[in-house]
């Protein structure tokens, strides 16, 4: 059992991975910008904490972060513009390791993005800036000192998802179900001897416990 704080709890994969993470047992703490998400949360177990992370300096967010063992990090700004993808994208991770040093948080598991994602269309000078922005937050993570997983999935369809995947550190492009994504970060959560590792993802065929499983380093 863990104490778990959600950026992005209230998104499509963090809303599903919500009672993944309850149904283990994990204690969840979510952070919301809207004042009408707060009864939602509650009523799926979670404990809300407004902020907008744009807003939110590093000491305040260590505040928040007092009692949690490790954090998720799946929020985005969903192409909202060039500077707020600077703020989420690449600044919300920093601003997240920042906080965590300066508390217990040991852990963190990051949803960034697959590199090939767009490669086959004729991409904005915005899209670029977000895989870029994506990057740097990946590239501080693993240069943080902390514990972590950076999961970079497929492009993200709006479905539950069957549950099942294909994970590794490189595998071909595809589409991968929100709830796929959140299987498969409630499955790494609870194999915390996988760490410091960065896993391409898409629907697959494997049970996303076996998909984790398979990823363990002998
Ligand atoms: N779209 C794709 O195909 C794709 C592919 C690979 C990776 N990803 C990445 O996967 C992750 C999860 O995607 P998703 O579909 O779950 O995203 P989503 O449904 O757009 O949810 C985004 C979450 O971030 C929160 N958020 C946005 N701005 C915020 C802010 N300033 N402060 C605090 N929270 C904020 C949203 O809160 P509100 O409820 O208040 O809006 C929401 O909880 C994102 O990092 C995304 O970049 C996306």
């Amino acid at each position: 059992m863990a104490n778990i704080f959600l950026i992005g709890a209230t998104g499509g994969v963090g809303s599903r991975l919500i009672p993944k993470l309850i149904e283990r047992g994990h204690i969840l703490t979510g952070l919301h910008r809207k004042p009408e998400q707060a009864d939602a949360l509650r009523a799926a177990g979670v404990t809300p904490a407004p902020g907008d992370i744009m807003d939110l300096s590093t000491d305040e967010l260590e505040m928040m972060l007092q009692g949690s063992d490790l954090a998720v990090f799946s929020a985005g700004a969903a192409g909202s513009g060039w500077d707020r993808t600077t703020a989420i994208d690449g600044d919300g991770p920093i601003k997240l390791i920042d906080a965590a040093r300066k508390t217990g948080v040991k852990r963190i598991y990051l949803v960034s993005v697959f590199p090939d994602a767009g490669r086959k269309r004729d991409t904005s000078e915005g899209f670029e800036h977000y895989m870029e922005e994506k990057k740097r937050a990946d590239a501080a993570l693993a240069e943080s000192g902390l514990e972590y997983v950076i999961i970079r999935p497929g492009t993200l369809q709006t479905a539950e998802g069957d549950g099942r995947v294909r994970a590794g550190h490189a595998i071909p492009y595809g589409n991968v179900a929100r709830g796929n994504v959140a299987a498969f970060i409630a499955e790494l959560i609870d194999s915390p001897d996988i760490n410091r590792e960065i896993f391409e993802l898409t629907d697959g065929d494997v049970p996303a416990g076996d998909a984790v499983s398979a990823l363990r380093r002998s």
